[in-house]
């Protein structure tokens, strides 16, 4: 008997043929959000829900199908489910760990190098019919090379991003909740420091932390002051991180001199004073946006869905159950 599985929104093609392949399948063909009661209604008799990030899956859901044998997530983050609530019904949550590390810290890098140098608004200068020719002053940036990283939060997207910091000759300091090995810090080329002293001496402050009760809004004003008025602040974690309000004050004051953005504190709305900054750098959170990348992602939620019914361990189990 293959399992009954709802799913919240089309996956890659790959994904969609395995899902076909083994399950039986029902999903939202509708290329949108769907609303709780869309949700309600698709896992109506069904044995699994496949959700995405975009999806808030609360106890009020859960509930609203006592036979749901658990709930996997298309992501690796997974602050859209109330884990708490499906642990204290014995359903199992999974994610989608590893695979998304280096197209994100690839999507990290891109942002800060397309910040520093100025892509978007040289790109949309030279397309307007602006540009008459080079000049000595034109769209000046910040060099990347020399400059010092600082990596907040240091887990596997992190560590990806020093990497690619050192590729390009960076000095490299971080914080993370708990401090690296003596050994790993000489292997990977990094200095620990506190978070106030990676926000005083970084150029570039890259936010990698997972989204939690802890990391919300953890930069806020005081963050923002402590940073060099040079500086430039790079977020491809979660929008929450960030007090979205403290952040454009700090571009408005100068007391910061820009920001790339993957991710906003309330998807997909945007500060619109973000919108009219030029020394903004705005995606549509697109740090995993890749072919192999996303289908990678849909593989493994599958393998977590495919491994309950086989009676197997969930390879990416978050809750205890
Ligand atoms: C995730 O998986 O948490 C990413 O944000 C997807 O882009």
């Amino acid at each position: 008997m293959k399992p009954k599985v709802f799913l919240t929104r089309e996956l890659p093609k790959k994904a969609m043929e395995r899902l076909f392949e083994h399950t039986e399948l029902e999903y939202n063909k509708k290329d949108r959000v769907l609303s709780k009661e869309e949700i309600i209604a698709g896992i109506q008799g069904k044995d699994a829900l496949l959700c995405l990030l975009t999806d808030t899956i609360d106890a009020e859901i859960m509930d609203a199908n006592p036979n749901l044998k658990i709930i996997t997530n298309y992501a690796v983050g997974f602050n859209n489910i109330d884990v708490e609530a499906a642990t204290k019904r014995g359903i199992p949550v999974t994610n989608t760990p590893g695979v998304l590390t280096d197209t994100s810290a690839d999507m990290a890098f891109t942002l800060l190098v397309a910040t520093a140098r100025r892509i978007v608004e040289g790109d949309q200068y030279l397309r307007s019919g602006q540009w008459t020719g080079w000049g000595p002053l034109q769209f000046l940036g910040a060099d990347i090379f020399g400059a010092t990283l600082g990596i907040i939060g240091l887990g596997r997207i992190g560590k990806a991003v020093a990497k690619r910091g050192k590729g390009f000759d960076m000095n490299i300091i971080y914080w993370n909740r708990t401090r690296l090995t003596e050994s790993e810090e000489q292997e990977l080329g990094l200095t620990y420091a506190s978070l106030e002293e990676v926000l005083k001496q970084a150029d570039f402050v890259s936010l990698n932390v997972a989204y939690t009760e802890q990391t919300f809004h953890l930069m806020s004003d005081k963050e923002f002051d402590l940073m060099k008025e040079t500086a430039i602040v790079i977020n491809t974690a979660r929008g929450p991180v960030i007090d979205e309000k403290a952040l454009v004050r700090a571009l408005q004051a100068k007391k910061i001199a820009a920001a790339g953005l993957d991710v906003y504190e309330e998807e997909p709305k945007v500060t619109p004073e973000l919108l009219e900054m030029e020394n903004c750098v705005l995606l549509p959170h697109l740090a995993s946006a890749t072919i192999g990348t996303r289908t990678k992602m849909g593989m493994i939620a599958i393998d977590n869905l495919l491994a309950k019914f086989d009676g197997k361990q969930l390879p990416n189990l978050i809750n205890k159950i």
